[in-house]
């Protein structure tokens, strides 16, 4: 099974607070969501290798630390992943974007794909899957599938701000391989395989769909 990493940091837990609170209105709801994901890929990107370089400072030359080894990728869920990624990108501006339609039919809960599009050299990135939320697992792991059956994706690590316990089990029993970031796993889904307590439907609410 994959690392799960709860992120306690105040900050975050004070910003998902916002996030749950069914007072915040879009305008916030989607700033929030913007500054937490640049809160997690801090942290998400706390590993990544250096290596030495020499420059020239306007005083003398001095040994410092750059990013080495893979490239990255950021890699959305639409639509409330769109709301992740413009913050990243501000961090780790050399990222490569793809994009990764699917929306839960609201029958069957089931992930239903309608749009797709990689990088050329996504295989050999690692990826930043990026999704608020993680409910039953059903679009995440869908989504890790088609990197990994269609793109060749190795290196694959997953950012969701709120998960269940149903969602992080089944992307540790399809995709062991990967590593999950959250800021909390709440106590379970509803009949409606909503989160709960939660913070509602994400994407309604960064886009005010609602
Ligand atoms: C939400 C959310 C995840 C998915 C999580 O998207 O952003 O992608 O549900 O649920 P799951 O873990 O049970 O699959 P939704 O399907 O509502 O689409 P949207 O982002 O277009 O609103
Ligand atoms: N998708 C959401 O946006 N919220 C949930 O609670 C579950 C799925």
């Amino acid at each position: 099974m994959g690392k799960v990493q709860i992120l306690e940091h105040p900050l975050l837990q004070h910003k998902l607070a916002r996030l749950r609170d069914k007072n915040t209105g879009v305008k916030e709801f989607r700033e929030v969501v913007g500054e937490i994901a640049a809160l997690m890929c801090y942290e998400a990107t706390r590993n990544l290798p250096t290596e030495e370089v020499e420059i020239e400072t306007p005083v003398s030359v001095a040994k410092v630390r750059v990013l080495a080894g893979k490239k990255l990728a950021i890699v959305p869920i639409l639509r409330a992943g769109l709301g992740m990624v413009d913050s990243m990108i501000a961090l780790i501006p050399s990222a490569k974007i793809g994009h990764i339609g699917l929306y839960r039919d609201p029958e069957t809960h089931l992930p239903v794909q309608y749009y797709c599009k990689m990088p050329p050299d996504i295989s050999e990135r690692q990826v930043f899957v990026v999704d608020p939320m993680l409910a039953t697992g059903g679009s995440v792991v869908a989504a890790i599938d088609i990197l990994k059956k269609e793109y060749g994706c190795k290196y694959i690590t997953l950012l969701n701000i709120l998960a269940a316990p149903e969602g992080v089990q089944a992307v540790a029993e399809a995709h062991p391989d990967v590593d999950i970031i959250v800021t909390a796993v709440d106590e379970k889904l509803n009949d409606h395989k909503y989160i709960v307590p939660g913070l509602g439907d994400a994407g309604d609410r960064i886009f005010g769909t609602k």
